[in-house]
């Protein structure tokens, strides 16, 4: 049996990784802070995210190691956030990177989250890999100490990636396409400030192929964007979201009305109105197929299995799911 170590892997992406890789019957290990939290995908082994423990004992003779802790960013940056969002980050990379360094029989891969927030904000050029420009300020900082965490020091033998991943669309309570079903809903889903900002996106389908694809394929290694081929500008999402949910109009935001209310959702505007250009070159590079390369055809399947609680992997979607 193979066997797939996730850390920070209790939330949306950890668990949806975790529900793919069980019913490949792989054995799935979930390094978490609380060792009690109920009914999830994979075996929950303790950790602090900070000091190495019995827990370095999972390292070993597993195929790959997936790290996804981090406070999350959905929150307002002043000081004390902002330096909960970057430990959260470091400090769990780090000390895995020294338990890597110690393991006897450790994974030959290694997958790091990062995000495709560390390109600068792009109306108009997309930022590929090679040669995306990386932008300034607070979060970028954050994305370029994190990636230098994963690649600072020497692991022969283990082949690391770190995953600029745009935002994942999906069904889970914890995460963004809810929220903005529910802001379609009720009829404010309309354009963001201009609308003209790119938003990078992905099916969370897709991401989980991705990852398992980047375990497969033995020459991907590096920086590796995660995001759909085809970003759209916000106000072509924003009219996408409400026609899949069969919407007929939503109320536009003013920017000075975004800031208002960011303050009031204890959130930043950063979050919606930072232009996101990324595009997989990499991926499309190795020739990885998206099941939903476009926004139209995520937020369909989105909106029509609204009330899915299974795993989107089930063997049935899967047959839907086919292009
Ligand atoms: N979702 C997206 O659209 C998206 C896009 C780009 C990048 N990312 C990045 O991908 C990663 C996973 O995203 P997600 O949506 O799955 O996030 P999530 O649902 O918030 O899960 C994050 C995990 O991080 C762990 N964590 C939180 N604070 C921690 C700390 N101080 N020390 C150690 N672990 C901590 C938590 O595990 P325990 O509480 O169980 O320990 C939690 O399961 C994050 O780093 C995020 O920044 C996500």
């Amino acid at each position: 049996m193979k066997k797939l170590v996730i850390a920070g892997g209790t939330g949306f992406l950890g668990q949806a990784l975790a529900r793919h890789f069980t019913r490949k019957n792989w054995e799935v290990v979930i390094l978490t802070r609380n060792t009690q939290a109920p009914t999830l995908a994979g075996r929950l082994v303790a950790w602090d995210g900070k000091t190495l423990g019995p827990w370095v004992q999972e390292l070993e003779k597993a195929q790959a190691l997936v790290n996804l802790s981090g406070k999350s960013v959905d929150c307002r940056y002043h000081p004390r956030n902002r330096r909960e969002i970057r430990e959260s980050r470091l400090a769990p990379t780090r000390v895995l990177s020294e338990a890597l360094q110690n393991a006897k029989a450790p994974p030959s891969v290694w997958l790091n989250a990062a995000s495709a927030t560390i390109y600068r904000h792009s109306l108009d050029t997309p930022m590929a890999e090679e040669d995306g420009e990386i932008g300034n300020g607070f979060s970028v900082e954050v994305c370029q100490a994190w990636e230098k965490a994963l690649f600072e020091a020497p692991l022969p033998g283990i082949r690391r990636i770190a995953l600029r991943t745009s935002m994942v669309l999906g069904h889970a309570k914890n995460s963004v396409y809810p929220i903005l079903a529910r802001i379609a809903r009720c009829g404010l889903g309309g354009k963001l400030s201009t609308g003209e900002q790119m938003v990078s996106w992905i099916h969370v389908t897709d991401f989980v192929r991705a990852i398992e694809f980047a375990i497969e394929d033995e020459d991907l290694q590096g920086p590796l964007n995660i995001t759909a081929p085809a970003p759209v500008r916000n106000c072509v999402f924003m009219k996408t979201l409400r026609e899949t949910l069969g919407i007929p109009f939503g109320l536009d935001h003013y920017k000075p009305l975004l800031e208002v209310a960011a303050w009031i959702l204890r959130t930043e505007t950063e979050l919606t109105l930072k232009s996101r250009f990324a595009v997989p070159a990499k991926l499309l590079q190795h020739r990885f197929v998206f099941y939903y390369p476009f926004v139209d055809e995520a937020l369909s399947d989105l909106a029509m299995h609204r009330n899915r609680t299974a795993s989107p992997f089930d063997p049935h979607l899967l047959e839907l799911q086919k292009p």
